[in-house]
């Protein structure tokens, strides 16, 4: 077997420094696909999505909530309290959020401090799949990419689904996976 030359693999090595690993940070300005639709439903459901905690549910207007699973008080993880309407009370202390993630009450006080809340993240629902948008900073971005009908899951085990993304219906440019 021939030894490659000392250029080539130095080209290797240099490439491979470029990669993506387990340092590389998370593409966040991109739609992710967060749940099934028939996951999420009038009570807490815990995930972890791009290194960060979320808890769903589903509002009474039937919209996909998203919001950060960490109490600001005591750190406490929001999916292990109660959803009382459209409000999550924290197991811990009581504190309350609204789908915004805004403290709207705190046990024995008149107000909440200013400015206490979580990060509520946008959610889109299309057929059977719940899109969020992490990004912190950037705007989310056009929706017409999630508008295909092909996606769709088999009842039952969610984790077998069936992704069939019918690139030819996307309009958008970007690469999608199938
Ligand atoms: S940790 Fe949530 S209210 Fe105290």
């Amino acid at each position: 077997m021939t030894r490659p030359l000392p250029a080539v693999i130095a080209a290797v090595q240099n490439a491979s420094q470029r990669m993506a690993d387990r340092h590389t940070p998370f593409v966040m300005n991109e739609w992710y696909v967060a749940a099934f639709g028939e996951e999420i439903k009038d009570q807490l459901l815990a995930r972890t999505l791009l290194g960060k905690r979320l808890v769903f549910f589903r509002s009474t207007q039937g919209h996909v909530v998203a919001l950060e699973d960490r109490c600001p008080h005591r750190s406490m993880p929001l999916s292990a309290g109660t959803l009382d309407r459209d409000t999550i009370v924290c197991g811990y202390h009581g504190l309350r959020f609204n789908t915004e993630g805004d403290c709207i009450e705190v046990p024995s006080q008149a107000n909440c401090p200013h400015n206490m809340g979580i990060r509520a993240y946008r959610t889109h629902e299309r057929g059977a799949v719940v899109w969020i948008w992490m990004a912190r900073r950037a705007k989310p971005t056009s929706t017409n990419c999630l508008r295909k009908t092909g996606w769709r899951a088999p009842s039952g085990n969610a984790l077998k689904a069936i992704w069939a993304c019918k690139r030819a219906m996307c309009a958008c440019t970007r690469t999608c996976w199938t």
